[in-house]
């Protein structure tokens, strides 16, 4: 094999058209993140439709960006990484068939990734000696997964939601109190001047050993408190409102992670997905795993919402590991990790 493998890979599972360039699995030579954001902003969240459009009016744009940036052409390219699930239908087929075009014409191999493996992989890009096994909290828009990586392309999925991922607990509460989409940031923003101790919002353990989580009963209690000051006249401080929701949020998110790295025993937890961004998280889950002697991987912020460079990293190894797609792959809406396709 040669020394240098070159990686272009492709993210358009949601609403941000995503390339990157990654050289040996590490190493990002450009991570181009084209966002739709403020095209959905007006709808309050991502239109699928929409979506699918707008990957493929600036799909190649974004390639020509990320080679350009990498100062590598499509000579330099080994390997075409692609997402391929889960997420959006439409929006997936933009990437994965332009991936496949690429992959036919360039005459090399074509990688699918799983979307949520990628953000896993995103640790391996911040922190380049981490090695497998670690914990993983994966707390994104769509998925809340507590996961065991055993070793490259192997893991053990410990807990997942029940109903609302927390990243979706998070929008639909910006969303009551009048925010705006997507409502992550601008909750944690807001928290920052809010009391976390003012409202008792439920925490949602579930069964006393169960690694699963719930955020629906506390996206409902949230509801219902607006509501209820509403009905009666009392003011509603915004500020409390996201700072007692978040903590609530964080609050189980942190003691899950912490009692799932006790359970298996492992040294390092690594946190992932567009949630790990959230500043308090951060910090909590900073303080809890340094009292309890675990190692914290936390990618920046940038790795943290979706990107390219993760599915490239992910690509890279998941080549090494002999997953090499046809022409005949296709996308996943509802892709599981650990999930694998059938190989050249
Ligand atoms: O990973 P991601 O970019 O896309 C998915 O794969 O879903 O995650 C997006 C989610 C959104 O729900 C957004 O509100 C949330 O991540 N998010 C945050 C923060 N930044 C993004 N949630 C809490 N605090 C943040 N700072
Ligand atoms: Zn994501």
């Amino acid at each position: 094999m040669k020394k240098e493998l070159i990686a272009l890979a492709l993210e358009s599972s949601c609403d941000e058209t995503s390339v990157a360039v990654v050289k040996n699995g590490r190493e990002v030579l450009s991570n181009i993140i084209s966002s739709q954001i403020d095209l959905h902003k007006k709808f309050g969240g991502v239109v699928p439709e929409v979506a699918s459009r707008k990957h493929l009016e600036n799909i190649s744009y974004v390639i020509d960006e990320g080679l350009e940036k990498a100062n590598v052409t499509f000579k330099d390219i080994d390997i075409i990484g692609v997402t391929y699930g889960p997420g959006l239908a439409g929006a997936l087929l933009v990437g994965l068939s332009t991936a496949k075009a690429l992959a036919y014409s360039l005459n090399i191999p074509l990688i699918g990734v799983n979307h949520i493996e990628g953000h896993i992989y995103s640790n391996f890009i911040e922190y380049k000696e981490l090695e497998p096994p670690f914990l993983s909290l994966v707390v994104s828009g769509g998925h809340t997964h507590l996961v065991y990586m055993k070793d490259y392309g192997e893991y053990e999925v410990l807990g997942k939601t029940r109903d609302d991922a927390a990243g979706e607990a998070f929008d639909k509460v910006a969303r009551a109190i009048g925010l705006g989409y997507p409502g992550g940031p601008l909750i944690d923003k807001l928290s920052k001047q809010g009391n976390k101790d003012a409202i008792p919002f439920p925490r949602t353990y579930l069964e006393n050993d169960s690694l699963d989580f719930s955020f629906s009963g506390l996206k409902s209690a949230v509801l219902n408190y607006l509501n209820n000051c509403k009905m009666k006249d009392i003011p509603i401080v915004d500020e409390d409102v996201a700072a007692s929701f978040q903590q609530a949020v964080i609050d189980v998110l942190v003691d899950k992670t912490i009692k799932a790295a006790q359970r298996l025993d492992v040294k390092t937890i690594a946190i992932a997905g567009g949630v790990a961004a959230n500043t308090g998280l951060r910090e909590l889950l900073h303080q809890r795993a340094k009292g309890e002697g675990f190692k914290l991987m936390i990618p920046s912020m940038s790795l943290c919402t979706d990107n390219a460079a993760m599915i490239g990293c992910t690509a890279y190894y998941n080549y090494l590991n002999g997953y090499v797609a046809d022409m005949h792959l296709n996308a996943v809406p509802n892709l599981k990790i650990g999930e694998k396709y059938k190989r050249v």
